[in-house]
Formats: C-alpha cells, sequence, structure tokens
C-alpha cells in the first residue's frame, strides 16, 4: 500500500497566514501539521509516499526533505494548478500504478492516527473507505448522507443546504478502482476536479464504498478558535521536558516543554505549554495551551490559550489571550501620548481591541 499526500493549494482560510507559508506547515504544538500526517503513514507501515505540491513546492520540500527523518520514501509530484483532489490522483497515476493508497490531505489532522484503518482496509478491501465526521457547519466540507443501515448514498462538495452534518474527513482509503472515476468526473463550478464526485461516481456504479465516522478531527477552516483547540488537544498530550535553560527564579508547573536553546528567565509557565529553541522569556507569565515557537521574545507580558509562530515578539504589553500571532510580528506598547492604537497589519488581518 502506498500514500499519496496532497500538499498543494492556497490555504485563503487562514490568512494572514498563509500569505507567506504553504498551509501544511502551519504548525500545532510547534510541529507542523503535514508532519502529523506523515508520522501517523509511517505508523500504519507504509513507506513508499507521493506528495504532491504546487505554488509552494520549494518550502515543502525543504521541510520533508527525502522522507527519511519520518522513515520514509518520499516522491514529489508536482501539480501544475490547483486543479483538484481527483486531478492530483488523475497526476499521480503512474507513480501509484496498481497498488492500493491512502490518500491524506496534508492539512487534516486525524487525532490517534490512520494504523487501525489502513490494517482494516487491507484485511476487508472494500473498493474504497471514506472517514467523516460530525461538524458545527458542514457547509465548508464535503458532506454525506447515509441511509438507516449505515451506507453512503450520496456526497455533496460544499453544499448551501447539507444533508447531514457529516463531513468528509481528508483521509481516504482507494484501491486502483478510483482511476477509472477520476477520469469520468467533469470540473465542479469551482473549476475543479472534485474526489468527492469521484467517489459519487463509484456509488452510482455500484462499488463497495464503505464509511467510518471518527472523533478528533481538525482542518483550517479558517476559524482561529479551531486552530487553538487542536493546539490545545496536542499539548494535552506532550510529554514534559526541560532541554533549555529555565533560571531559580522561573517556575513550570505541569507540562512544559523548554526546548534547547530556550531561556526561562524570572518567569512563570503554566503547562500544557511549549517554548520553543531559542525563544526568550523574561520577567513574564505563559499559562496553558500556549506554545511559542523557535526564536520568540516575552518580555513583560502575559500570555495564554495562544499560539506565537517563530521570530515575534511581545514586548511590555499586558494580557494576551486567545491569540494567533504569525512570523517576525512585533507586539510592543504605543506612548501614552496619544491615547491611540498604533496598526501595521497585512492583509487579511483580524484585530479585536479592548476599549
Ligand atoms: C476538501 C474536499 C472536501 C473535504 C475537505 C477535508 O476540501 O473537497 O470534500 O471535506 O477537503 O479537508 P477543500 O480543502 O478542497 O476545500
Amino acid at each position: 500500500m502506498k500514500a499519496l499526500v496532497l500538499s498543494g493549494g492556497a490555504g485563503t482560510r487562514l490568512r494572514p497566514i498563509t500569505h507567506t507559508s504553504a498551509k501544511q506547515l502551519v504548525p500545532v504544538a510547534n510541529k507542523p501539521v503535514l508532519f502529523y500526517g506523515l508520522e501517523a503513514i509511517a505508523a500504519a507501515g507504509i513507506t513508499e509516499v507521493g506528495v504532491v505540491v504546487g505554488d509552494t513546492a520549494a518550502e515543502i520540500e525543504e521541510a520533508v526533505g527525502d522522507g527519511s527523518k519520518f522513515g520514509l520514501e518520499i516522491t514529489y509530484i508536482p501539480q501544475e494548478r490547483p486543479l483538484g483532489l481527483a486531478h492530483a490522483v488523475l497526476i499521480a497515476r503512474d507513480w501509484l500504478g496498481d497498488d492500493d493508497f491512502v490518500m491524506y490531505l496534508g492539512d487534516n489532522f486525524v487525532v490517534g492516527g490512520i494504523t487501525a484503518l489502513v490494517e482494516e482496509f487491507r484485511d476487508s478491501r472494500p473498493d474504497a473507505r471514506i472517514l467523516l465526521t460530525r461538524v458545527a457547519d458542514p457547509r465548508s466540507f464535503g458532506v454525506a448522507e447515509l441511509d438507516a443501515a449505515g451506507q453512503v448514498v450520496g456526497l455533496e462538495e460544499k453544499p448551501e443546504h447539507p444533508k447531514s452534518d457529516l463531513a468528509l474527513v481528508g483521509v481516504y482509503l482507494f484501491t486502483p478502482l478510483i482511476h477509472e472515476a477520476v477520469r469520468a468526473v467533469r470540473p465542479s463550478w469551482r473549476g475543479e476536479l472534485e474526489i468527492t464526485h469521484a467517489i459519487q461516481h463509484l456509488i452510482d456504479t455500484r462499488a463497495d464504498v464503505r464509511c467510518t465516522v471518527i472523533e478528533g478531527y481538525w482542518k483550517d477552516t479558517g476559524n482561529v478558535v479551531d486552530m487553538l483547540e487542536v493546539n490545545r488537544t496536542v499539548l494535552e498530550g506532550v510529554e514534559p521536558r526541560i532541554d533549555g535553560e529555565v533560571d531559580l527564579e522561573s517556575e513550570t508547573i505541569g507540562r512544559v516543554v523548554v526546548e534547547e536553546g530556550a531561556r526561562v528567565v524570572r518567569s512563570r509557565i503554566v503547562g500544557p505549554a511549549v517554548i520553543g529553541a531559542g525563544s526568550v522569556v523574561e520577567d513574564s507569565y505563559v499559562g496553558p495551551f500556549t506554545s511559542v515557537a523557535e526564536n520568540c521574545r516575552i518580555t513583560h507580558s502575559e500570555l495564554e490559550f495562544s499560539i506565537v509562530l517563530r521570530d515575534s515578539s511581545i514586548v511590555g504589553v499586558g494580557r494576551i489571550e486567545s491569540s494567533l500571532i504569525g512570523r517576525h510580528v512585533e507586539v510592543t506598547p504605543a506612548p501614552s501620548v496619544p491615547s491611540a492604537h498604533r496598526l501595521v497589519l497585512g492583509d487579511h488581518s483580524k484585530v479585536q481591541i479592548r476599549r
């Protein structure tokens, strides 16, 4: 069995973070979301992985390399334009050969991995198996309709009036029968060859398509609260580890990771929290469910339930909560007069100011 990992796409939903970086590299607990997928694939005993890349190919290749650090053999498959998930299967046809494969969308996060699913698929080998999960707003997903026996009878891509709250998760198990189906579909209203339509084609031609409903799932719906939630879930499972320096006037409580080269000075860190390599936390408080990435500076500030990406500084600003702060960001106090907020915000930024 092989794995096809999709890592193209524009990432419009996570702007402004994805203006400057691939959505698959957005970190969860200081690790790119794509790495969790690759680790899950390796854990399921799959070694041959095709990674479909688009505009952000260079960045993905730099982060993932030849796959050896995950125990994988990676082949990059360039997709000229983001023409859809079924299009990705089309262009990967030669590389996939006649193997069964798991298709994994690199911006999806599945708690608990995919080992059991892959094993079950190897044993039972239906024509395809899809994963579903209940979501609050199914309109930004593919949506499944099941019959009374729990069989999938219909799939719709981003329906305005969803027939259920069961969204398609971005992990699909296929036999080579899918190749016929992806050749049969025509572009959707958004101009893409939808894998949802290819699977519907399998259902219509009486192929054996089964589904599994899972819990513990996240994807980039552009909702920062969701991202903070997935960060929280992952942090709850981290093993505490202090590889950096924590001075005697500081205190760390609970699941706290201080990476090598990070320094904690006269500060209090209440886990679960991670402080990335090379970051300095000084005269500050870092509260639960916070990820501070590499080379950041947190000084005279309080930070809780937040994600700070690399090379950013937060200096002397009191308390920050429920926030997602990008790379190379500076947050500083304004001069006391005039009494005004001073902002330099990139395109698609969102700010909430306390009145
Ligand atoms: C794609 C699929 C959709 C699925 C989603 C899961 O959406 O088309 O059916 O629910 O992935 O991540 P897209 O990310 O292309 O909007």
